[in-house]
């Protein structure tokens, strides 16, 4: 049997056949709001169920809700608001009761809200409560800050997947689950990354491996900060440490079309709630997993799980200390298992990786792998600046 979705049901929002054809001609002639990719990346997520088991963007009251208790509903756990802001002239000019006609970044005409209510929230507030920072420094809050004043809530139809690059990788939560049940997979681990794959996530995933039947390698291909590394590097970092150092019965690499938010704790239960709906069983949660900055404890995202009792959340979460390449212990380790002192520890920051890669120097094999490297080289040497 496989794991249930977040919530009982697989949400599929995307009309097809006459109903899209009804849905389009309808939609022609209803008021229309713009949104920016952000926002169509949370409606793709709605449409194909990876956000079950929402079917909308949130009201007042579930927001207030998913804020103050981190629940949806009694035993639903869920930790991110998701929300549709527009301004005030847009919001001025809806009726609610009526449909409203939702366009993309990319101009096409996309879904169909039911708006059931308008509201108005403290974005300072929710920023308070997700991030757990009001500083603007913050991506997440800087974001949250930018929107609009008022929030749309209501069901959506969608009219379009969204179609990014990779698609070939972009299954959804239903075709992933056809695909593990083709090759006979029961228990399977999915790891969230928005980086390359270093020797630490590779450590953290093949430990993982040893208990399950198969990897998900799943990262991250939604919006994310402009310093991040671009997707169409990382995906080429993954397709060359899989086809060397993986082997290829046991993982699967696709990707999850979700906007990274950079809210730590928090963030990580929404991973994990996703990686559920998409049939993964267990969970990684590393050091610091989403974090960024400064802002959260190196440890925060593996204690919000005791906020829940078990079995509430569906999914296992598999929790690791910060791993690292031990010179005297001859391998990959974390302060569990490894009894030598720092100096023995392989440690580079991201700052001097960039540096070395920018400079053509391959760092050190104990902490990425060489063919990862080479990859990456070519990438921070045609970067201007
Ligand atoms: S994240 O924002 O997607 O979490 P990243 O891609 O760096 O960032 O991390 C992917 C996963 O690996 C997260 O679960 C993170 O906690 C974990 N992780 C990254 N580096 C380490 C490390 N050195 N030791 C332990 N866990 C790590």
């Amino acid at each position: 049997m496989a794991i249930a979705p977040h919530g009982g049901v697989l949400v599929d929002r995307l009309l097809t056949g006459a109903a899209l054809d009804e849905a389009k001609s309808w939609a022609a002639s209803m008021p229309r709001v713009k949104v920016d990719a952000y926002t169509a990346f949370d409606i793709d997520g709605i449409a194909k169920g990876l956000f079950s088991p929402l079917t909308g963007f949130m009201s007042e009251a579930q927001t207030r809700r998913v804020l103050d208790t981190m629940y949806l509903r009694d035993g639903l756990p869920w930790t991110i608001p998701i929300l549709l802001a527009a301004s005030q002239a847009d919001a001025d000019r809806l009726k609610v009761g009526s449909p409203v006609a939702i366009e993309d970044d990319m101009g096409e005409l996309v879904a169909i809200l039911h708006l059931s209510e308008k509201f108005s929230m403290d974005h300072g507030e929710i920023c308070e409560k997700v991030y757990l920072t009001r500083d603007t420094a913050h991506p997440g809050v800087a974001y949250t800050m930018s929107l609009g004043p008022v929030f749309l809530a209501g069901d959506l139809d969608v009219l379009k997947a969204r179609e990014i690059e990779f698609q070939e990788y972009n299954l959804t939560p239903r075709e992933t689950r056809a695909e593990f049940a083709r090759k006979g997979w029961r228990r399977i681990v999915a790891f969230q990354t928005r980086n390359p794959v270093h020797r630490a996530h590779e450590y953290l995933q093949k430990v993982a491996m040893e208990i399950v039947d198969g990897l998900l390698l799943h990262p991250l291909m939604g919006t994310t900060k402009s310093d991040d590394i671009p997707g169409d590097v990382r995906m080429e970092c993954y397709k060359t440490i899989l086809d060397i150092y993986y082997p290829k019965n046991h993982t699967m690499l696709t990707i999850m079309p979700v906007n990274m938010r950079y809210a730590g704790p928090k963030e990580a239960i929404m991973h994990a709630i996703i990686r559920k709906n998409y049939g993964c069983t267990h969970f990684i949660v590393g050091r610091d997993h989403a974090g960024v900055g400064n802002y959260y404890g190196s440890y925060d995202a593996h204690y919000i799980f005791d906020k829940f009792e078990p079995g509430e959340m569906g999914i296992t979460p598999l929790f690791f200390e910060h791993s690292f390449y031990c010179r005297a212990c001859g391998n990959m380790a974390s302060i569990k298992t490894c009894p030598h002192d720092k100096e023995h520890h392989v440690f580079l920051s991201g700052t001097k990786v960039r540096e070395m890669l920018k400079a053509g120097q391959i760092p050190p094999a104990e902490f990425t792998r060489p063919e990862v490297a080479k990859v990456l080289i070519k990438w921070a040497q045609s970067e201007t600046g």
